[in-house]
């Protein structure tokens, strides 16, 4: 069957929510084919949730607190998500651990952004981890995600260069500002069938060109 156009997506985000934001915005004026038709949070006083309320996005937070499990959490979550039956789940900036059950439930395939080259520094602190190794390059993936953290196929990434004296603020910024384009152009992709979702060992990692126009 083939895929509505626009595509129904659901977004996951837990913090300020720029990549959501870029997003939304792409899919307004960008002629990105997505309507995003949820997004989820396990931050309800997030920038991700409060840009949702502001735009008119359906928008659900849940509180870790309330679950007796991650199990129960993701699968109050997942259950939340398949109800707005997206074609494409988006983690942008979604900071908890997805357990193998959630994962499990999750209704379509699901991408995550992450700030570095994968496979180096999954998890946190990469900006710093990059700096602290002596990185000349570091940058972002966008990825499938799969049971290990930050382990999925590398579907695209965008390199940036790491400067002398660079802080892991100012490379976060500048990391960040390749993560919008990065993040829309990958969507566009599969999208378009360019990318596929499969686990294909063959499937080569997209780069983005450094003007932010495409992927390659
Ligand atoms: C981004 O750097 C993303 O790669 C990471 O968390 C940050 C989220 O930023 N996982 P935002 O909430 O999209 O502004």
């Amino acid at each position: 069957m083939q895929a509505p156009n626009p595509w129904p997506v659901a977004v996951l985000a837990s913090g300020r929510g720029s990549n959501l934001q870029a997003l939304h915005q792409a899919s307004l004026l960008g002629g990105l084919p997505i309507r995003i038709v949820g997004v989820f949070s396990d931050k309800p006083d997030s920038g991700a949730i409060a840009y949702a309320h502001r735009h008119g996005i359906p928008h659900r937070a849940f509180a870790a607190k309330a679950y007796p499990s991650r199990e129960a959490f993701d699968q109050a979550l997942m259950t939340a998500v398949a109800e707005i039956q997206p074609e494409l789940i988006i983690c942008a900036g979604y900071m908890r651990i997805i357990s193998d059950a959630g994962i499990a439930l999750a209704p379509c395939p699901m991408i995550n952004i992450h700030p570095s080259l994968l496979p180096l520094y999954p998890g946190l602190h990469t900006h710093a981890r990059a700096i602290a190794e002596g990185r000349k390059e570091h940058g972002a993936s966008v990825h499938l995600v799969n049971n290990i953290l930050d382990g999925g196929r590398v579907l695209s990434q965008a390199k940036v260069p790491v400067l002398a004296g660079d802080s892991p603020e100012r490379l976060a910024e500048r990391v960040l500002s390749r993560e919008y384009p990065l993040l829309i152009e990958t969507v566009r992709s599969i999208i378009s069938g360019r990318i596929t979702l499969n686990n294909s060992p063959q499937a080569q990692v997209l780069y983005l060109h450094d003007d932010n126009s495409r992927l390659d």
